[in-house]
């Protein structure tokens, strides 16, 4: 599979903070099933959060699915409801994950078994070594589990209420701390 060589994103680079040039930055991909509900929500986060520790132009964060049942579409308006109702900007086409991007990419946050089960495939097919981890493992208080792990799951709000989104955001934001504590040994 040459392919899997490939070292370009086959979409345009987002715009924002962390899409500005700059050498060999660190790169994380936060992946949910449909790329539209949560890692869109955790990639809006994890990107303030590493504004506002003065990382932003070292770390670059992005977004996919692992499903394509929504490729081209924006965040589902409710991930687009609180996030703005929470401060956080967030400019979003959904992607579908695939082995190419593996290439490019040093950290995969996983929201729940499902996806990271998937992300476990795709990466021991393509012979990459990006480091896999579950988004919640970083949330200090769920550090001792080991994963995948249910508990670690970020629940996927599509079928429910608002309330869920919430659920989840206020899930990603412990977890988004922990990332960005975690980074500075990370980068070289
Ligand atoms: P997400 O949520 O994985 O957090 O983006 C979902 C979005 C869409 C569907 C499932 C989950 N769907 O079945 O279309």
């Amino acid at each position: 599979m040459g392919e899997l060589k490939l070292k370009r994103d086959p979409l345009p680079a987002k715009e924002g903070p962390s899409a500005s040039p700059m050498a060999d930055p660190y790169r994380i991909t936060v992946v949910c099933l449909g790329n539209i509900c949560r890692s869109p929500i955790g990639e809006a986060v994890l990107r303030a959060r590493l504004a506002k520790a003065g990382l932003a132009d070292r770390v670059l964060v992005d977004s996919a699915g692992t499903g394509d049942w929504h490729l081209g579409h924006g965040a589902d308006p409710r991930s687009v409801a609180v996030l703005d109702a929470h401060g956080y900007n967030l400019d979003h086409v959904a992607r579908q994950i695939t082995p190419t991007w593996l290439s490019d990419i040093d950290l995969l946050l996983a929201m729940d078994e499902s996806n990271y089960s998937n992300l476990e495939t795709m990466v021991a097919h393509s012979g990459l070594d990006p480091e896999l981890r579950m988004m919640r493992s970083f949330d200090t208080d769920l550090a001792h589990l080991p994963e995948p792990h249910p508990d670690l799951d970020v629940p996927d709000p599509y079928y429910g209420g608002a309330d869920g989104f919430i659920e989840v955001l206020h899930m990603i934001e412990r977890a988004a701390d922990g990332v960005v504590a975690d980074l500075p040994g990370r980068l070289s």
